[in-house]
């Protein structure tokens, strides 16, 4: 949630800050700003309301020329509509000094009330605006930035990431780390912050990860990490593992039909090196101790959104294959319930990001009651994963588009690898069920590429649905979470009402949505690993039909029992029921992709979303 980037060196400072908004716009974009100190040493800010293309027609009519020191903003409005004025970056010191922030000051009105007692007259409702005013204020006191800036950030309850430069200090940009992210990217005689390492991927992709509680100081030849005290912290260096170009849209429409289409390889390389002989082994699992992995007695899945989905599904087979009891619960009610949480209960977040606040917060709860934490995450030394007891990462490459897709399915095969490894090693699995499942895993990114492949009947499908105003789907077992996945999707990104149900409740109430012309999807279970679930979905399907729905029914290859009451039948490879899913999902990303398409609306950024929800 907001993107900033920092840069200082002696290239084109105004392209080396577009470059990275434009890898950090998914984390928001109601409004794009920059500051830079201009070829005449002045401090000059560009900002407009909108996405990023506005700023940068701002620029094409009102240029700004640096070769220097910058810093760059695109914002998730959180105090403050989505205006101009409300824009970052905000001003302080009588226009000398500029600030952005990620996060939320939550005592900003009592500070407001004190910069304005002072005589500050503030021009926007952000609470960005007070801090840089407040730091302005301490800067007259102090004379330099860098002493202000520590005495300001103490002062502060909240949430923020906040970086900040100084007309008379130019070569130097200041940040601040309390709850959102942030990570310096080294270059040669050029230095970068932003929230990711997508800000900088292009130039370097030499990274450090800046601690919480730390303020990191950058200048074109120097990098310092200080906590709020400015008492020096070591740092170590990390290589990016994504390629600038894994960032970018290659030749696809947009990220999410490019993501969409990359999953057989995230699933591939989630597996690799994980599986070895028939068996399975994670290294970050083992090193916790056999002995403590056997002692565990109860599984909790924290997770939002599309990863708590994630979680269900894994939940079904790590309980199979494990013979552990597995809750799986919303990072954000997780805290507030008093969960009964032991020695012997592990918790496993499930993030793509790794900076979700929600997801966070409930693992350092996790963390302050003693219970083994593990982190499934698919973004390298992002703070879930660096807090945890261990980290099993996805591999699914950067995640752009603000829907998630390779993320989904990368995090259920880790989750699936997580159970077969806990199975394992608590001797609940025997050598062929584990020699079967491995095999499954080893076979799904074939299958994979046929599920991607169903996108050329989709588009006909969402061709015809694209006046439809509501869709439902069904799903029975590990399909119940992946019918409540198509829903949100198609609400995310299409705007249409949508639900997923389990289909064994239908009668229990939603069966009264059923009118003539409803389109629902129904998820299928496969009639040769799963014969009873599957006469049972049959029978659902003809109790809606009877009632007049429309319906898509997705099924593996040679099932022919639904064909009499299906009005569409899309088909998918073989796969055991727990695996089938990660295959039914695909046609469901489609689905929502096409259908956003036809209403003309934007596939990646969806309006009042962003990808990384960095504020509870
Ligand atoms: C939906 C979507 C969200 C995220 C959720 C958690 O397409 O992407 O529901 O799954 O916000 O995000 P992460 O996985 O980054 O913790």
């Amino acid at each position: 949630m907001c993107g900033i980037v920092g840069y200082v060196g002696p290239n084109n400072t105004v392209d080396a800050l577009l470059s990275g908004l434009r890898r950090l716009e998914y984390r928001g974009y109601d409004s794009a700003g920059i500051a830079v100190v201009d070829e005449a040493g002045e401090l000059t800010v560009r900002k407009r309301s909108g996405k990023l293309a506005r700023l940068e027609a701002l620029l094409e009519v009102s240029p700004v020329i640096s070769q220097g020191t910058g810093i760059g903003h695109t914002r998730w409005a959180t105090h403050g509509g989505p205006t101009d004025v409300n824009a970052h970056p905000h001003l302080g010191d009588n226009g000398k000094l500029a600030l952005i922030h990620n996060g939320i000051v939550e005592n900003f009105a009592e500070l407001r009330a004190e910069v304005e007692a002072d005589g500050v007259e503030l021009l926007s409702e952000t609470d960005t605006e007070v801090v840089a005013a407040l730091l302005g204020l301490e800067i007259a006191k102090q004379g330099s930035l860098e002493p202000a800036f520590r005495s300001v950030v103490k002062r502060l309850h909240g949430t923020f990431t906040l970086l900040a430069m100084h007309r008379d200090e130019p070569g130097k940009v200041v940040s601040a780390r309390h709850h959102s992210p942030l990570v310096i990217g080294l270059g040669e005689g050029e230095n970068f912050l932003g929230s990711d390492v997508a800000a900088f991927v292009s130039s370097t992709r030499r990274a450090v990860a800046v601690d919480e509680n730390n303020i990191a100081i950058i200048t074109p030849d120097e990098v310092r990490i200080t906590d709020f005290d400015g008492i020096p912290i070591e740092f170590a260096e990390y290589e990016v593992e994504w390629d600038a170009d894994a960032a970018d849209k290659g030749g696809w429409s947009s990220f999410m039909a490019k993501e969409i289409n990359e999953q057989p390889e995230a699933i591939a390389n989630t597996v690799r090196g994980r599986t070895a002989g028939r068996s399975v082994e994670i290294p970050e699992l083992t090193a916790l101790g056999d002995d403590r992995l056997r002692n565990i007695d109860r599984i909790i899945i924290i997770a939002c959104g599309t990863a708590s989905y994630a979680g269900q599904i894994g939940a079904y087979a790590i309980e199979q294959w494990a013979r552990i009891p597995v809750d799986v619960q919303l990072s954000h009610e997780f805290r507030y319930r008093d969960p009964v949480l032991t020695d012997r209960t592990m918790v496993i977040s499930v993030s793509q990001s790794g900076e979700t606040m929600d997801t966070l917060m409930a693992v350092k709860y996790a963390i302050e009651q003693g219970v083994t934490t593990v982190s499934v995450c698919n973004t390298q030394s992002a703070t879930i994963p660096r807090e945890s007891d261990a980290a099993v990462y996805t591999h699914a490459g950067p995640e752009v588009a603000v829907a998630s897709t390779k993320a989904f399915t990368a995090q259920i095969t880790a989750l699936f690898l997580i159970g077969l490894h806990l199975g394992r090693v608590r001797g609940e699995l025997s050598t062929e069920a584990l020699a079967e499942a491995v095999q499954q895993l080893e076979e799904l990114p074939e299958k994979m590429r046929v599920a991607v492949d169903t996108h050329a009947e989709i588009t006909q499908l969402a061709h015809w649905m694209a006046d439809t105003r509501s869709v439902l789907f069904l799903g029975r077992h590990v399909g119940f979470p992946a019918a409540l996945e198509g829903a949100l999707k198609l609400k995310e990104i299409a705007y249409i009402h949508a639900e997923g149900f389990a289909a064994g409740e239908l009668k229990h109430g939603p069966i009264a949505l059923i009118d003539h012309g409803q389109p629902v999807f129904v998820l299928v279970p496969s009639p040769r690993t799963a014969p009873l679930m599957h006469s049972k979905v049959v029978s659902n399907i003809q109790e809606i039909r009877a009632r007049g729905a429309r319906v898509i029914a997705i099924v593996e290859v040679g099932d022919t029992a639904v064909l009499p009451y299906a009005d569409e039948v899309i088909r998918l490879p073989l796969t055991d029921a727990l695996f089938e899913p990660i295959l039914q999902v695909v046609p469901l990303q489609w689905f929502a992709l096409e259908l956003s398409t036809a209403k003309g609306l934007d596939v990646d950024q969806p309006r009042n979303l962003a990808k990384s929800v960095t504020v509870e």
